[in-house]
């Protein structure tokens, strides 16, 4: 859009914070898809991951820079120089790398967590930001739980910082304790304190602890912030982080109030939002604003009446101009490979070795047999229930009989996959689900505690896939498994065995807690 307004920089972390949520993981294919699809939503930087974490978080991170054409791309780091060093690595070569350096500057951080005095945070920040600059022009700077840093020192850190080379400045309120009048003047204070303030962007990172990530993000903005952190779906730690969609239709729906606009291809909102909740098994909740299934559904006749008459009387937004309506037959049972290839191309699905093509083709002739339309989400699904090398499958399934009767205790026999062995279990449930992941935990023996299960049917109509998430906890660690299929107790033995397999995946170290 044309126009005289400030340009808003839009910096999506869903790979990033939103994948810290916790049973949110996403393999290093699922990452760069979900990559592919910030770069058609015209995002301006993609956080793709922290490299240190693991040595998958840094392919993925790696795979990311090389992809990604029309984004920066970046990766987090303490101010730690092996932190910085993994990232600038990781980032070698991508067409616009930024490393996103942060340290905790609250009283109580400092004290508690980093157990450093205030001139041991200035001195680490200035120095990490110092070997940063020596390995990429573009370095941000956050200041961890900066809404509860104490102001002056706010103001000295940020001054040191951006004359170390630092050109982006990141205020967090990382515990989202933030109030939006507040918060929002404290950016405006910050940016007229600081005497060098002109030589960086300031960027606001707010999480959603009180419900007000989006508005404290937009006051900030009022306040001169010119690049809003958040992510799709508010996906994040704890209550998530400023959701996207949010940010970017508010900003678009009121130019009388908002001095900014962004380079968001709108109509790829929906598609984004979808795909996201997919591949981390993280439902929308229908209320949500702008991707919620019922946001612009007019149910009662009055509404409706209106929105005949006149849209306005009842909508702000146009639905197609956030990509609903999108939902169109891509494929059906007689489409052959190259249809089936060209369309995943378009939804920035590749794969690395003809073999995952031609496995994913036989599992669409399947599904095709199954349902005789098929959405660009069944795609996006089928795609995620296969197993690409990356996790380690230790437990399949290769045949279920399941029996539910009134008046009788459900029953599941299952043929179950380890190690190359094929291996048959039976148990009766409360239910058939119950009985379905009883039966597998007599070969499995995981020791886990089922924390949420939940179906979501993938597309409409009665032959619609459901899409089943089943979240697991084991010593603290807390994984999400999921599996699609026509047949939803299919689909649950599939997203069990997921969660399962996923348990016996390395763990990875937590950028904010150092475990
Ligand atoms: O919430 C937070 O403070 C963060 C920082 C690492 C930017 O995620
Ligand atoms: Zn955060």
């Amino acid at each position: 859009m044309a126009d005289n307004k400030e340009h808003l920089i839009i910096f999506d972390t869903t790979l990033r914070d939103g994948e810290q949520s916790p049973g949110a993981a996403m393999t290093r294919e699922e990452k760069l898809r979900v990559a592919k699809a910030l770069e058609k939503l015209r995002v301006d930087v993609i956080e793709a991951g922290f490299a240190t974490s693991s040595p998958g978080d840094f392919a993925a991170v790696k795979s990311i820079a090389e992809a990604i054409r029309d984004c920066r791309v970046c990766s987090l780091a303490r101010t730690l120089p092996a932190d910085i060093e993994r990232a600038a690595e990781a980032l070698k070569e991508a067409v616009a790398p930024r490393i996103h350096t942060f340290i905790a500057t609250s009283p109580i951080h400092m004290e508690y967590k980093l157990q450093m005095t205030p001139a041991q945070v200035l001195e680490q920040a200035i120095g990490a930001v110092k070997i940063a600059r020596n390995l990429v022009d573009d370095v941000e700077f956050s200041l961890e739980d900066g809404s509860r840093t104490e102001f002056e020192f706010m103001c000295r850190v940020i001054e040191a910082v951006i004359a170390a080379g630092a050109r982006t400045i990141n205020i967090p309120d990382t515990v989202g304790y933030g109030e939006p009048g507040q918060y929002g003047a404290m950016i405006g204070r910050v940016i007229k304190n600081v005497p060098n303030s002109d030589l960086a962007i300031f960027s606001v990172h707010c999480h959603n602890d009180l419900g007000l990530a989006v508005a404290n993000s937009l006051s900030a903005v009022l306040h001169g912030a010119r690049q809003v952190e958040c992510t799709i779906n508010g996906l994040g730690e704890r209550a998530g982080n400023a959701s996207l969609e949010e940010i970017v239709m508010a900003v678009r729906t009121r130019p009388d109030v908002f001095p900014v606009s962004t380079r968001i291809d709108t109509t790829q909102i929906v598609p984004t939002s979808r795909l996201v909740s997919t591949v981390t098994g993280f439902p929308v909740q229908p209320n949500k604003a702008v991707v919620g299934a019922n946001a612009f559904a007019h149910e009662s006749g009055i509404h409706q009446d209106g929105v005949l008459k006149y849209r306005e009387t009842y909508e702000i937004m146009r639905a197609q101009d956030v990509g609903w309506n999108t939902n169109r037959i891509v494929l059906g049972k007689l489409s052959g490979r190259a249809a089936f290839s060209a369309r995943l191309e378009t939804l920035g699905i590749t794969f690395d070795n003809k073999a995952d093509l031609n496995r994913a083709f036989v599992r669409f002739k399947e599904l095709a047999d199954k349902k005789r339309e098929i959405y660009d989400e069944d795609l996006q699904a089928l795609v995620s229930d296969i197993q690409f090398g990356e996790t380690a499958e230790h437990f399949s399934l290769i045949a279920m009989d399941v029996a539910s009767r009134t008046g009788r205790a459900p029953h599941a026999e299952l043929t179950l996959r380890a190690q190359g062995n094929d291996h048959q279990v039976a148990a009766d449930g409360d239910g058939p689900v119950d009985a379905v992941f009883k039966a597998i935990e007599k070969l499995a023996h995981s020791g886990t505690s089922l924390q949420l299960y939940s179906v979501n049917a993938i597309t409409t109509g009665s032959d619609s896939q459901g899409e089943v998430t089943v979240r697991l906890e084991k010593g603290g660690r807390i994984v999400n498994g999921q599996g699609a299929d026509t047949d939803i107790l299919v689909a649950s033995a599939k997203a069990y065995l997921n969660a399962i397999n996923l348990l016996e995946t390395p763990d990875r170290v937590h950028p904010q807690r150092g475990v």
